[in-house]
């Protein structure tokens, strides 16, 4: 299944996509390795998948963004476990794209709400543009947001 990210004058043409090559997915994994996040999905012991992974295909069709994410609760949460973009290529709407995407895929699949323990104080504003909202403590090492879809 692939969404055609809604055209946008700055980023028209970009598509966001479920990984359908091995290729895509080791790609997917580079750009979270460039922002040292590959490790921490290894020592969740998880992997990269089609099924869990969505990726944000730059203009030239390269992979330039990915976001990891898991469904709970029988399928009626989800939580984003890993999300970037390649360095190189950021504030250029390919995250504010593929976080859209995202959230309207799991509107349509059904899911009533979206989790995210966001991994510094720093990000408290970026989640909040999108919706999200901060919960109250719950004993985990990071802050959880969440937004009702
Ligand atoms: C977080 C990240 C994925 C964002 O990707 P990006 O391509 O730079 O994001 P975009 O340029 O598409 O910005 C998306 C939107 O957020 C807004 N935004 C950006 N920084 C913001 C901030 N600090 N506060 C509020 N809004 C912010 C942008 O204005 C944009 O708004 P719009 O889509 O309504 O125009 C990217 O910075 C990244 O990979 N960071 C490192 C990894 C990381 O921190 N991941 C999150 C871990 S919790």
């Amino acid at each position: 299944m692939a969404v055609k990210v809604k055209s946008q004058a700055s980023h028209a043409g970009q598509t966001v996509k479920v990984p359908s090559t091995q290729a895509e997915l080791d790609a997917a994994k580079r750009v979270l390795d460039k922002n040292n996040l590959a490790r921490h999905l290894e020592l969740k012991q998880g992997s990269a998948t089609s099924r869990n992974t969505r990726i944000m295909l730059g203009k030239g069709g390269e992979v330039s963004g990915a976001l990891i994410f898991s469904v709970k609760k029988g399928e009626r949460e989800a939580e984003i476990d890993f999300y970037a973009v390649d360095p190189g290529k950021r504030a250029e709407g390919m995250g504010g794209a593929l976080m859209r995407a995202f959230l309207a895929e799991m509107r349509g699949a059904g899911v009533s709400s979206v989790l995210v323990h966001p991994s510094c104080e720093l990000h408290e504003p970026y989640y909040a543009h999108f919706g999200f909202k901060r919960l109250p403590p719950t004993g985990h090492e990071f802050y959880a947001m969440a937004k009702k879809l």
